[in-house]
């Protein structure tokens, strides 16, 4: 856990860098955060929307009473159950209209379900993050993911470990 501007993000403050790092090195125009919990991570893209030009975020948690009160009626915040056909199609509808790469980090209580539900509606180039390596997504699930989606190649697959989560491209 860590802050931001006194709001707790569910990420140490690498975890951070390493989010903002692939945003940047990858022109990413998009980032979608599944699981927004108290919001901390939500603010800290609110901000990057500011620097970034074309950047944009879209934050979907089912329990709306968790998120920052001072945020959650932003129209960054959407109260959805993930695994809804709703909330499916308006990430595909946001990452369709999205013009550079589009990130989507799942951050929620069923990290494999949210990788398996959401890889499929990437484009070429876009990129789909787990959070909680390993703990609640392990290297067998990566294992498999990387042999049953050849069209994913898994970056930084040596830094797992350190970085706490785990990464693919899709081709
Ligand atoms: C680990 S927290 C997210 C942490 C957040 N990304 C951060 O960096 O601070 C998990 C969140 O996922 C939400 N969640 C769990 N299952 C969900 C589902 N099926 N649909 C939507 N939200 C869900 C919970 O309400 C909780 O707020």
């Amino acid at each position: 856990m860590s802050e931001f501007f006194g709001i707790p993000v569910a990420q140490n403050d690498k975890q951070i860098g390493w989010i903002i790092q692939y945003i940047i090195k990858n022109d990413a125009t998009l980032f979608v955060e599944l699981g927004v919990y108290l919001g901390g991570l939500m603010n800290i893209m609110i901000f990057l929307k500011a620097a970034l030009p074309d950047f944009d975020y879209l934050g979907i948690d089912y329990n709306k009473d968790q998120v920052d009160s001072s945020k959650r009626c932003k129209p960054e915040f959407v109260c959805l159950n993930v695994f809804t056909e709703e909330a499916v199609r308006l990430v595909s509808d946001k990452i369709n209209s999205a013009r550079g790469c589009a990130v989507v980090y799942c951050d929620d209580g069923d990290k494999p379900r949210e990788v398996l539900t959401y890889a499929p509606i990437l484009r070429p180039r876009d990129i789909i993050m787990a959070h909680d390596y390993p703990g609640e997504i392990l290297g067998e699930f990566a294992d498999q993911f990387n042999t049953s989606h050849p069209d994913f190649t898994e970056l930084d697959a040596n830094k797992r470990d350190i970085r706490g989560m785990l990464v693919w491209r899709k081709r």
